[in-house]
């Protein structure tokens, strides 16, 4: 069996081989055995979680018990790609020595190769002591949906120039205090290139253009399964959610005209020991 494992060294010759990082959400063991078949890069067991498994409508009330419960069975389903563990809402904003105890308990208890978290500079210090502690961390900025109240909604960033050059600010903060890699979500295309260039670690993008080292959806939103809501950078490259639909309607028909289950779904039991059975019965 062969057992290599994307690392942070991938990804680093990645950025400087100009080879694509892909990256998709995963939230338990099933969907992590098929993007880790498919040789996805990198899984990340996103927040986003709180939206598309939860049925919250932001990620706001997501803990740090159902990132470490998504978490560990997305690990034990990724042999192959480096999984990234989202740190919560309020896991991380009050201290960085209380951050550095929840990427710590993410790391521990989940068996992920790094931690995510959302924010530039204000961030910084919290990185620092992950780096130090040996935690490999990703950073998010642009859109970072645990600040959606703060923002105004799920809006595009950075498209004027002051907030533009704060973002290019925070993306160099991160990369010099050593994240691994850095998230941009939902900013001009140009600005992200701009970030790309000038950062030393791979940028992966997510509504902000062809331009980053690397691109991630998240899964339910690309495969069609997830119908709440579509943004505008997503691609459906299947459309599950019909087929599912179809088939959960089959199964019904298939129950209740009593075709299904069929003689080969069922288990036997010899003659003899059934009538033995019968007359024990009687
Ligand atoms: O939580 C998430 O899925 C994310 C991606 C949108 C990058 O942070």
């Amino acid at each position: 069996m062969n057992n290599y494992r994307v690392t942070t060294a991938t990804l680093q010759q990645r950025k400087k081989t100009k080879t694509p990082i892909t990256m998709l959400t995963a939230y338990d063991y099933s969907m992590a055995r098929l993007l880790d078949a498919a040789q996805v890069d990198m899984i990340l067991v996103g927040d986003s979680l709180g939206n598309v498994v939860l049925g919250y409508d932001s990620t706001l009330p997501v803990t740090m018990e159902d990132m470490i419960h998504h978490g560990k069975a997305v690990c034990r389903g990724a042999k192959y790609s480096f999984v990234v563990v989202d740190m919560p809402f309020m896991s991380y904003q009050v201290s960085p020595e209380e951050a550095l105890r929840n990427a710590g308990r993410i790391m521990k208890e989940t068996g992920a190769q790094a931690v995510k978290l959302e924010g530039g500079q204000a961030v910084v210090e919290a990185v620092r002591k992950m780096v130090v502690a040996g935690i490999p961390v990703v950073g998010h900025l642009g859109l970072t949906p645990q600040s959606v109240n703060q923002l105004g909604g799920f809006k595009v960033q950075g498209r004027d120039a002051q907030t533009a050059q704060q973002l290019i600010a925070d993306a160099k903060a991160l990369s010099d205090a050593g994240v691994t890699a850095i998230t941009l979500e939902c900013v001009p295309a140009k600005l992200a290139a701009k970030i790309t260039a000038v950062v030393r670690v791979p940028t992966i993008g997510i509504g902000a253009g062809n331009v980053c080292d690397g691109q991630v959806l998240v899964v339910n939103d690309m495969l069609g399964m997830y119908a709440d809501f579509t943004p505008k950078f997503v691609k459906q490259f299947a459309d599950l959610k019909t087929v599912m639909l179809s088939a959960v309607e089959a199964y019904k028909v298939a129950v209740v005209q009593r075709t299904f289950p069929a003689e080969e779904h069922g288990f036997a039991i010899g003659d003899e020991s059934f009538g033995k059975t019968i007359r024990r019965e009687s």
